[in-house]
């Protein structure tokens, strides 16, 4: 038996075996994710350093409010370092079964590791994904024990996590002042703040209706920065229906975490979303968490709160709520409104 859904893939299955198999009520659907219409907010980031960025935080207002989700492009992450990015996450997951084993584990706390489906000690249906997930800040202590293969892994990691760390840091700081912060109101509230990333790597499926990569969840950190390769897969709820985040070259992803959702006292919007799989083809995602530090206390920003606008959630600190995230699992109910008042 296969570890990883990759070699149970190469070993050849006609069949999602059926510890993959979604309740009915509970699938796909995949044509009519197909058929609305998928277009989000392309917000050009160069507009952000010039006579325009009044203009360019108006429109990260908009897509925030209402999408909780949208692309940006003149981010300053040059081509090259995106495409060596993914080509070497392509090439981990195409190393030797025994190779990616090495770094193999299904204890969640650990900082380097690669698995499969979600948890797989806590959830009942597991999903059609296996993922490499990694520490990355600061990354002189953790890129050392990254994967050694394949041989440049660790420098071209490093050097991506490096400028998505510098865009997701200007994107805090458009963040808060699109709501009316001050600039670094966010970078403060956050503390020290953690970078994890997670490479996903959902191999062609069989029958993909009965089944997800992952299924709906809202990312329980601060700020996500997805880069994914030409194959659809990423759907986002928008008004009871899910929609197709379609791939565009050289775009990424932004998305609203849970932690924002509650700095900004539910403006901002924490929206589910899913990964869904295909029978043709492989597709590469790569999310970087961009995360509070576990000890940051996080609460509604007091200006944000008046008499019409009560808070709508308590105060807690991160570590307690990523416990809760875990333990929660993956549903289709946000584990942020665990600390609604
Ligand atoms: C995630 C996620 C979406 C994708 O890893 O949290 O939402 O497209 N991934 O892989
Ligand atoms: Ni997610």
């Amino acid at each position: 038996m296969a570890i990883l859904v990759a070699d149970l893939v190469t070993r050849g299955t006609s069949l999602v075996p059926s510890h993959f198999v979604r309740p009915l009520s509970d699938r796909p659907n995949l044509k009519e994710a197909a058929a609305v219409d998928s277009t989000f907010p392309l917000i050009d980031l160069q507009g952000l350093h010039g006579p325009n960025r009044a203009q360019v935080l108006n429109d990260v207002h908009q897509a925030s409010v209402n999408d909780g989700f949208f692309l940006v492009k003149n981010h300053g992450i040059a081509d090259s370092v995106m495409n060596d990015m993914m080509e070497i996450s392509r090439r981990f997951f195409r190393l030797p079964e025994s190779e990616r084993l090495k770094s193999y584990s299904e204890d969640p706390t650990k900082t380097v590791r690669l698995s499969t489906s979600f948890n797989v000690k806590k959830e009942k249906v597991s999903n059609w994904r296996d993922y490499l997930r990694l520490h990355c800040y600061p990354l002189e202590d953790y890129a050392q024990h990254w994967p050694a293969q394949p041989s440049n892994f660790r420098k071209i990691t490093s050097e991506y996590c490096t400028k998505v760390r510098e865009l997701a840091l200007a994107l805090l700081e458009a963040l808060s002042e699109s709501l009316g912060l001050e600039p670094d109101y966010m970078n403060k509230a956050l503390g020290k703040q953690g970078q994890h990333m997670a490479i996903n790597y959902y191999p062609p499926c069989p029958e993909p209706e009965l089944t997800y990569g992952l299924p709906g969840h809202t990312d329980p950190n601060a700020l996500t920065v997805l880069l994914q390769d030409d194959v659809p897969g990423l759907q986002v709820l928008r008004d009871g229906k899910w929609v197709q985040v379609n791939p565009i070259p050289k775009a990424l992803v932004i998305n609203i975490g849970d932690q924002i959702q509650v700095l900004s006292n539910g403006v901002y919007k924490s929206v589910l979303h899913r990964a869904v799989v295909n029978t043709d083809k492989e597709r590469i995602s790569i999310p970087t968490f961009y995360c509070p530090s576990p000890d940051a206390i996080i609460r509604p920003a007091a200006q944000l709160v008046d008499d019409q606008h009560p808070p709508l959630y308590r105060s807690y600190t991160y570590s307690e709520f990523y416990e809760k995230f875990w333990d929660h699992g993956l549903q289709s109910q946000s584990c942020v409104d665990n600390f609604l008042i």
